[in-house]
């Protein structure tokens, strides 16, 4: 007989079973350190491109694309080193995705240069005859709204200064409206022309893909 047949004690005992089992599996683990790696190389997103993911969000171009390398050798020859827990510290959410219509983007950045960029969002069937990715060009016939970049980057405790925030907004703004800019005449082309003195949610999401990878980038090339 035993507890089998004692319906209210077997029920206590199980949810004691089940409570000690998620507290080891789950909660004990999330305190720990070791399960929230946290580098130096990793920096959190500037203003601009913490912008551009949350365009990316709105879009959703996370339903066609993940930012995840697998460590699995035909993913690491197609995309690049594969994706450490350190580099996602900054990611709240995270946007490692569940479908790839689209390429991984966890390695763009520096893949192609912004000129690049500008023309695959306008027209991806203009670089890429059978793509089925939407074309994005009226992003950069919206100016970015910086209204909120301050209050997000204090919540996200990236630590910047609001003084920091603008300045990153205007750096950025200074690059990319710039004569000597290299990405110039493709933004020209697709920005309109009241727009390219500004900053346009284009500019923005360009700075993101940019973003992507790019620590781990630069640290295998220190080494
Ligand atoms: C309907 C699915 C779909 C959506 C939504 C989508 N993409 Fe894509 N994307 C693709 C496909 C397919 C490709 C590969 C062909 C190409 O480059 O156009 C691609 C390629 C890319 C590439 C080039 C990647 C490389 O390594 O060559 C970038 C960058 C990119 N997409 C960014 C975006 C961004 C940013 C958004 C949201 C604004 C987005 N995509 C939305 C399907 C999608």
């Amino acid at each position: 007989m035993g507890v089998y047949s004692k319906p209210v004690l077997f029920a206590v005992l199980s949810a004691a079973v089940i409570l000690v089992g998620t507290v080891v599996t789950v909660f004990i683990p999330m305190l720990m350190p070791s399960t929230q790696p946290v580098s130096d190389y990793v920096k959190p997103y500037t203003a601009v491109e913490l912008e551009g993911r949350d365009l990316y969000i709105r879009e959703g171009c996370n339903n066609c694309h993940t930012q995840t390398v697998r460590p699995l050798r035909t993913e690491v020859l197609r995309y690049g080193e594969y994706s450490k827990p350190e580099e996602f510290a900054y990611d709240r959410p995270f946007l490692w995705g569940s479908r790839r219509t689209g390429p991984d983007l966890n390695r763009v950045g520096g893949k192609y240069p912004d000129s690049w960029h500008y023309k695959h969002m306008q027209s991806p069937q203009g670089m890429f005859e059978k793509s089925n990715m939407p074309p994005y060009g009226w992003l950069a016939e919206a100016r970015l709204d910086t209204r909120y970049t301050r209050k997000k980057i204090s919540i996200l405790g990236y630590g910047y200064s609001p003084d920091e925030v603008s300045a990153q907004i205007e750096a950025y703004k200074a690059k990319v409206t710039d004569a000597a800019y290299e990405s110039k005449q493709s933004r020209d082309e697709v920005t309109p022309e009241e727009l390219r003195g500004e900053l346009t949610e284009m500019d923005a999401i360009i700075a993101y893909m940019q973003k992507l990878g790019r620590d781990v980038k630069n640290l295998e090339a220190e080494r």
